[in-house]
């Protein structure tokens, strides 16, 4: 797929011109651990996406001098933050192939979440996949190409995925897979896809319960952990177990068979730290509130009826997976037994992005 923009002339327009655009978190069930090149994953990887927690980005635009420099001004939760702003800058540089405009542009860029900074959740995904759908609105309005919703989300997907890799999945409502896999002929490495088949009705309004166990920054990031995957005496068996595991989740999520997803998905969360745990040098993400929070669910699982699950992000929080009809229940369980182990007593509710 060719997402080059031709150098050509940008519709003519001389004011001052705004896009919009919000996108979500998104919680990886197959996870996506180790990468090679230019952000091409080792493996493929499935997600739900969220809603409630969101990135909005907007961007004003005017013209300016085409002298091959990006210019942009950039404001987080409405402050100047350089360190962000130097970040961005050197990303918008290396899209200039894709959206030629970015030279003749000046970029006024603002950000803010919907989730609390004091959460400690990884937003790239969500901040990534917002400035890829800005970036794709612009083209759309003055270049007339990307008309097609298909062809928008394919290339904003795309976009995303240079920024951070989880990023790409974000576009997508419901669910979306990333990577090739055998099952799905126009899967790609390069961008997401959603699913081939409506997701059955008891995955359709899962809920997310985001336990924040700690908000502090984390000691290893995504960046050297995917890189410890290079030398990692487990990478093909794990790369292999994710793509048997990509397959077995598919036919959950098509029929609806709620234990083996709860098999997979908590197999995956652990299988993602015992990676951690395992390369070299190891390293250790959970907080013994992780470990706590983990055994309580396992035993309240044991009650009859009631069927929910963890997983975990590359840090110590625990995302609950539970169906809506299920909510009551789980959540009085949160408060009673599992807030005690959340920073300042941290949860954030959040569910399934349906269209
Ligand atoms: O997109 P990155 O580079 O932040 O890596 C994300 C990795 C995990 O969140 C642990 C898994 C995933 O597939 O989202």
């Amino acid at each position: 797929m060719n997402f080059k923009l031709d150098q050509q002339e940008l519709l003519a327009f001389s004011k001052e011109e705004k896009v919009r655009k919000q996108s979500p978190s998104n919680i990886a069930l197959i996870k996506y651990w180790g990468k090679k090149g230019n952000q091409i994953p080792a493996n493929p990887s499935l997600s739900f996406t969220l809603s409630k927690s969101f990135t909005e980005t907007e961007i004003t635009y005017t013209p300016k001098k085409d002298d091959g420099t990006v210019s942009i001004h950039f404001l987080f939760e409405k402050t100047e933050n350089h360190k962000f702003e130097h970040k961005i800058k050197i990303f918008l540089e290396k899209l200039i192939e894709y959206f030629p405009f970015l030279t003749k542009l000046h970029l006024k860029i603002s950000s803010s979440n919907s989730f609390p900074h004091s959460a400690g959740i990884a937003s790239s995904a969500s901040s990534m996949s917002a400035l890829a759908l800005c970036l794709c609105e612009i083209e759309k309005k003055h270049y007339g190409t990307l008309q097609l919703e298909d062809d928008f989300l394919r290339k904003s997907s795309f976009i995303a995925r240079l920024g951070s890799g989880s990023a790409a999945r974000s576009v997508f409502p419901y669910a979306a897979t990333w990577g090739e896999f055998v099952e799905n002929p126009v899967s790609s490495d390069e961008y997401a896809s959603p699913l081939t088949f409506d997701l059955h009705p008891v995955f359709r309004n899962y809920r997310d319960a985001i336990l924040i166990v700690s908000n502090k920054a984390k000691k290893v990031s995504s960046t050297a952990g995917h890189g410890l995957m290079h030398q990692h005496p487990f990478a093909k068996a794990r790369f292999e177990q994710a793509k048997n595991h990509l397959k077995l989740l598919l036919n959950v999520l098509k029929n609806g068979d709620v234990n083996t997803f709860i098999e997979i998905v908590e197999n995956e969360a652990l299988t993602l730290h015992a990676l951690m745990m395992s390369s070299n040098p190891g390293y250790i993400l959970m907080e013994p509130g992780t470990l706590q929070i983990i055994e309580k669910i396992r035993a309240y699982r044991e009650r009859p009826g009631i069927k929910l699950c963890f997983t975990l992000d590359a840090g110590p929080n625990v995302h609950l997976l539970y169906s809506a009809n299920d909510s009551d229940n789980v959540e009085k369980f949160i408060q009673k037994e599992l807030l005690t182990y959340c920073e300042n007593n941290l949860w954030i509710k959040d569910k399934i992005k349906s269209v």
